[in-house]
């Protein structure tokens, strides 16, 4: 799988770790983080845009954005037709946003939640497929609001 990631400056080192936690638990996943690298203040709608960019044009199966609280970047993501991204600080959401929501983006909130839950939220994300079935019918209806 191909995986892209990218953060604002307000989770820059949230993206570190979770580039670390993907290199040792997922071997198989290619990173490409698209930034940004350092300190200085950057708006988090272009970061959600170049990550998403990468899965409409299908460079990228999925997907990582990180900002301070997630909610930003997630708001911004969202705009995109053909993603559904999920703010998940807690593992219950991280495993039912795939399972139910086929969410092709996960964001988290760098100033939010610490190393220990990003990694079993990044692991749980990864892992677990979508449902299909009536959760199907439901993601159809978004992609119909998506076209209207
Ligand atoms: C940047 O200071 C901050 O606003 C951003 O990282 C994010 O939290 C926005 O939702």
């Amino acid at each position: 799988m191909n995986l892209t990631i990218g953060s604002d400056h307000g989770a820059v080192e949230l993206k570190d770790t979770v580039k670390k936690i993907i290199a040792e638990a997922f071997p198989d996943i290619e990173v490409n983080d698209v930034g940004t690298f350092g300190t200085d203040s950057v708006d988090y709608p272009d970061i959600a845009e170049k990550v998403c960019a990468e899965i409409v044009n299908g460079r990228s199966e999925r997907g990582i954005v990180l900002c301070g609280t997630g909610i930003g970047i997630s708001i911004a993501a969202n705009k995109i037709k053909g993603i559904r991204c999920a703010l998940c600080n807690d593992v219950y959401s991280a495993k039912k946003c795939r399972e139910h929501n086929d969410a092709n983006v996960l964001a988290m909130g760098g100033r939010v939640i610490g190393v220990g839950p990003a990694e079993e939220i990044v692991r749980a994300w990864l892992t677990t497929e979508f449902e299909g079935g009536r959760h199907q019918r439901r993601i159809d209806k978004i992609t119909a609001l998506e076209n209207r």
